[in-house]
């Protein structure tokens, strides 16, 4: 950037000053720089003409040379054409990550803010904080953006479904259930995303589709792994969150997946990403491929016989970017071939530049733009620090107060012994798919901000593999007025790659904290960092463990958050996204059965708490509170009728005792209104959070899920006093089950509504229309 000072003669603070304003250096403008006279009146670089007309110049300029090297996430320059080189692939899954090649610390960009582990994000159930954090997460991506430190297009969020409590990555999810996971994804995408019309603040990218939970189980992997999945669970379960992540959070990209779904690698079946994603569900956007997918699908899957092959199916399936090197390499030859035409390339690279133009890339210089100001002062702020500290305070999850023994108290808990393998940890709160974090609170800071701390780690790290440091541990719980210990797992036992063995706390751990519970003086609190649950059968029994705290991976701050929990500064209201089973439920459960639905015949438990329902340790949706609320019905209506078409062929005169296909009723603003005041007798105010789960009515056992969720509303009370709180359910989305073959179904009869210990009967009617064509 040009200067009419010359350094000598700036003062040191005065450039301190620049840099710290954020004017320090901002990057060239990606394409159609107004000082190139070459390119700035190019059609493709007038802001005035629409995006559509302007993508469809610039392909017509490209060569195929060109073309092929832009099909790629470490995308070419066209210099040619006044085009940089363009790097796809950044990660903002909880916060700037520097996981992906596009995004990079240092200099003025050290840190950025880092969130809660989105599984600890999600146990909040608060949609507008999920798009809260998108929106601090997309201002601090754009500082970095004209910093030149990171990309525009974050490969982020990961909103498969956590259907097996082993898998290394469902800390990286919002757990096991659909509309959680659809709600989630929608909210951070349109926080992310920004709502500025067909205009893109950042672009996220929902992955992995599809039926992608497994990443190393048993020796069978991620990039060998074909899915069985039948047509049923593919419809109520595994497309749920990417349908809502599409239609509702019009998010401006789906990765494809790594494995297999019934014998097709994902990024090479066309019915998933032409028929699916972009056809029905309309995709705005580019298909991307995980990275090196295409490679894996020809070397490891071994599914087409040559490289060329494995590129045009690609391609021809839908896929747009290929993370990795593979089709800049063979789609040449693969056009020559006559595998795959120039229009199928065309019709790709329309999909990801027209992304780059709604982000502003063809519209010269950032500076200029919407978000063309912020810098390094609008990362890592105050109000994002303080955000995050506020996330983990909502999604920690309270599963055991016994007395009640908590909030500690600062008077009558003067000194506290903090044990455990997590007690002082930073970097493990951030979990994976992180940066760095502004700066970090772990829980013996935290803690040491209300009390007087004895620290003893207990074990050297969570692998616990011996009892050497137990005495000098017992001895600061046998001083102490109380005893913390923060015990779980980090990524060394659950990561990508890493799938869990069992849902025990590993090595010595249980055998610290029983023996430490035995000795401690004070009352004894067990804090859980982890992701996936853990099975504490035994502290959830002992009486003298008076209370657990499950932290998830609690971000930046969660120390400080954990605290404030502990001592009552802050109300805990998370509940849990995700069932703990007991140990034994692994018993002969393969990971890699896909299947939802139990077999009793062949002893299949089935999976989540939709269609599991065997015993647990919690269940989904648990999590107290150091305050009540009780629950009342204000208004609900007790019957809805379903406007159904005729039909020529088939029975319609009696339907009460079916279910209707919900393309057979007229759906649109068809909903019930449920009101319900929630009352908080309790003496603290605090935020509770109404789950309305649905039963849908016997005889559809077969096909329906027990019972599930069809709405979540989060709301405030202040202690001692009442909110009324308005849920809609949209009948034909969330009271329809699925059959066998994968239809959407609306049951006629009785559907159980339950909030809480409140019970609803709503009796669904069909209202028969007049007889249309079939
Ligand atoms: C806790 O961790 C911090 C930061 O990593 C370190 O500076 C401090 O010495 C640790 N405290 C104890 C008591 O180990
Ligand atoms: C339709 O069902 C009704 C009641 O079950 C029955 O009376 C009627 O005969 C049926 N009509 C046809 C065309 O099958
Ligand atoms: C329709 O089905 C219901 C439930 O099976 C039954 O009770 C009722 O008698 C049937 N009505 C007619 C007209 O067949
Ligand atoms: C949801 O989160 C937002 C953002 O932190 C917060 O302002 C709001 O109070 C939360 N809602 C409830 C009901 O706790």
């Amino acid at each position: 950037m040009a200067s009419i000072f010359s350094p000598s003669t700036v003062p040191v603070f005065f450039l301190l000053v620049l840099v710290l304003l954020g004017l320090g250096e901002t990057r060239d403008p990606f394409a159609c720089d107004p000082k190139d006279r070459a390119t700035k009146n190019l059609p493709f670089c007038k802001v005035s003409l629409p995006i559509r007309l302007r993508v469809k110049d610039l392909i017509g300029r490209l060569t195929l040379q060109e073309k092929v090297t832009l099909l790629v996430n470490n995308a070419a320059a066209v210099p040619r054409l006044g085009i940089k080189g363009y790097e796809w692939w950044s990660e903002a899954l909880h916060g700037v990550s520097n996981v992906g090649p596009g995004t990079k610390f240092g200099g003025p960009f050290p840190a950025a803010t880092s969130f809660p582990q989105v599984i600890t994000t999600a146990a909040s159930f608060n949609a507008s904080l999920w798009e809260e954090i998108g929106r601090v997460v997309s201002d601090e991506a754009r500082a970095m953006y004209n910093g030149g430190m990171a990309g525009l297009t974050y490969w982020s969020p990961n909103v498969n479904i956590f259907r097996d409590p082993r898998w290394g990555r469902g800390q990286e999810t919002p757990g096991e259930d659909p509309i959680l996971a659809g709600t989630y994804a929608a909210s951070y995408v349109r926080g992310i995303q920004g709502t500025n019309g067909n205009r893109l603040k950042v672009a996220a990218s929902c992955k992995h589709f599809t039926a992608y939970d497994l990443d190393n189980w048993n020796g069978i992997d991620r990039f060998h792994f074909n899915a069985q999945v039948s047509k049923q669970d593919i419809e109520d379960t595994f497309d749920v969150p990417f349908r809502m992540c599409v239609k509702e959070g019009k998010v401006a990209s789906v990765m494809c997946s790594y494995n297999q779904v019934n014998g097709v690698p994902t990024c090479a079946d066309p019915n998933l990403l032409k028929g699916r994603v972009r056809g029905q569900w309309r995709l705005n956007g580019y298909i991307v491929s995980d990275c090196d997918s295409v490679g894996v699908f020809y070397t490891n899957q071994h599914y087409t016989s040559t490289p060329e092959e494995a590129a045009a199916d690609a391609i021809k399936a839908g896929l747009d970017l290929d993370c990795g090197p593979f089709l800049a390499v063979h789609t040449k030859n693969a056009l020559e071939k006559g595998l795959v035409t120039e229009g199928d390339v065309n019709g790709a690279l329309a999909n990801t530049i027209t992304v780059q133009m709604r982000l502003g890339m063809f519209d010269g210089e950032a500076s200029a733009q919407p978000y063309g100001k912020l810098g390094p002062r609008d990362v890592c702020t105050a109000a994002h620090k303080e955000l995050a500290v506020e996330a983990a305070r909502q999604g920690i999850v309270l599963l055991k107060n016994r007395g009640p023994s908590l909030p500690l108290s600062p008077r009558r808990h003067q000194t506290v012994a903090v044990i455990g393998p997590n007690s002082n940890v930073t970097v493990t709160m951030i979990g994976n798919y992180a940066g760095i974090g502004c700066e970090y609170t772990s829980p013996l800071q935290g803690i040491g901000r209300y009390a007087k701390t004895i620290h003893e780690p207990g074990c050297t790290n969570v692998a616990c593999s011996n009892d050497k440091q137990f005495g000098s541990a017992l001895n600061a719980a046998r001083q102490a007025d109380a005893t913390v210990l923060v015990m779980g797992l980090d990524q060394s036992i659950e990561a990508e790659t890493v799938d869990r063995a069992d849902l025990l706390l590993p090595g010595h751990q249980q055998e610290l904290v029983s023996k430490v519970a035995a000795a401690s003086r004070g009352p004894t609190i067990l804090v859980l960092m982890s992701g996936g649950p853990v099975d504490v059968t035994f502290a959830k029994n002992d009486p003298k463990i008076a209370g657990i705290l499950w932290a998830g991976y609690p971000g930046q701050a969660g120390g400080a958050a954990i605290a404030d929990i502990l001592f009552g500064a802050a109300n805990p209201g998370g509940k849990l996204p995700m069932t703990w089973y007991p140990e034994e439920y692994l018993k002969s459960l393969a990971m890699t059965d896909m299947a939802m639905r139990p077999r009793r015949s062949k002893g299949y438990p089935g999976r989540t708490y939709r269609f599991y329902n065997g015993p647990v340790v919690y269940p989904f949706g648990y999590g107290l509170s150091y305050s009540h609320f009780l629950h009342t019905l204000a208004s609900a209506p007790k019957t809805v009728s379903v406007p159904v078409h005729g039909h020529r062929h088939g029975n319609t005169t009696n339907i009460s005792n079916k279910a209707i296909r919900v393309t057979h009723a007229r759906c649109a603003k068809l909903s019930v209104s449920l009101h319900i005041d929630v009352k908080n007798v309790g003496s603290k105010d605090g935020s509770h959070t109404l789950l309305v789960f649905s039963a849908p009515p016997a005889g559809n056992g077969h096909w329906a899920p027990h019972k599930q969720l069809v709405a979540f509303e989060k709301v405030r009370v202040p202690a001692k006093s009442q909110q009324r709180v308005k849920i809609n359910i949209h009948v034909c989305k969330l009271l329809s089950v699925v059959d066998r073959s994968g239809t959407r179904r609306i049951p006629m009869g009785v559907h159980n509504l339950h909030i809480g210990d409140v019970k609803h009967s709503l009796s669904v009617q069909a209202e028969t229309l007049g007889i249309i064509k079939s």
